[in-house]
């Protein structure tokens, strides 16, 4: 497995890749949700590529940004046993050369809702990023989890309007045992919190509660409601635990979760 940490190296690598070059942006901190991603690529795609890096502009607290978890060398050790080809694990600077003006927004006239709402700037970061890797990587296929389904209906509606020339494949998120949905930030709630969070799962997909009659129930328990709303024939949830922010979203209707399987 290669690993590039220059854009330009990265370029050279690519100009010799035939087939299809499947893609999974990341943060790093990968987990067994991500791993599923990159199988999901590994198995589709001729060759496939990770990016690891933790994006400074997407996030809303400077706090958050330099306590995100880096565990690049844990991160490279299960890349290399699923069998990605290569690795591209740029700095900082590599990807926002000092004095760089330009960045993706999303220019509808439209009400701002869920994350978009709640966390300003945070989609730009997300796109312009991933505007900018789409660019370097070229991929022919790059694989989202559904965890983060308005960020990956962005990025959908941002392909379609700069022509990125690829396909776009959702993955069904991944989930602990209790319906946990896994996430990084998990890693930094207690065993005891993580077993509430997995609560909050089964009482929305099991109970028709209303955004008022959840957040009661999650203040008696030492939690905090942000929003519960249904948008694109989904239920989204977001909320805080431990000064942790979790977000979950399922499909509603048919397609929605089996509520034999949600255990919690
Ligand atoms: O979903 C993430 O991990 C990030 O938002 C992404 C897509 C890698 C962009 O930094």
């Amino acid at each position: 497995m290669k690993v590039f940490y220059s854009i330009q190296e990265f370029r050279d690598w690519r100009t010799e890749i035939k087939g299809t070059l499947g893609f999974v942006p990341t943060m790093g901190n990968l987990h067994r949700g991500h791993a599923s991603l990159v199988k999901r690529s590994v198995e589709s795609c001729d060759q496939s590529v990770v990016s690891i890096f933790v994006n400074p502009t997407q996030f809303n607290s400077s706090k958050d940004f330099e306590t995100y978890p880096k565990t690049l060398d844990q991160d490279l050790k299960m890349l290399r046993e699923v069998g990605v080809a290569a690795v591209f694990a740029p700095s900082a600077l590599e990807m926002y050369p000092q004095g760089f003006v330009h960045k993706v927004v999303r220019a509808k006239d439209e009400q701002r809702i869920l994350c978009d709402a709640k966390r300003p700037g945070h989609f730009d970061g997300v796109l312009t990023v991933v505007a900018k890797l789409f660019s370097i990587v070229q991929p022919t296929q790059a694989f989202f989890g559904e965890k983060d389904f308005q960020q990956f209906r962005y990025i959908v509606e941002m392909t379609e309007d700069l022509f990125f020339n690829l396909q776009l494949v959702p993955c069904a998120t991944e989930r602990e045992p209790s319906g946990l949905a896994l996430s990084s930030r998990n890693g930094r709630l207690t065993d005891d919190a993580k077993a509430q969070a997995a609560k909050v799962w089964s009482w929305i997909c099991k109970e028709q509660l209303n955004s008022s009659d959840l957040s009661a129930r999650l203040q008696a328990h030492g939690m905090e409601l942000e929003y519960l709303e249904d948008h694109w024939g989904r239920r989204f949830v977001a909320f805080w635990i431990e000064g942790v922010r979790l977000i979950d979203n399922f499909v509603l209707g048919d397609g929605g979760p089996k509520l034999d399987e949600v255990n919690a």
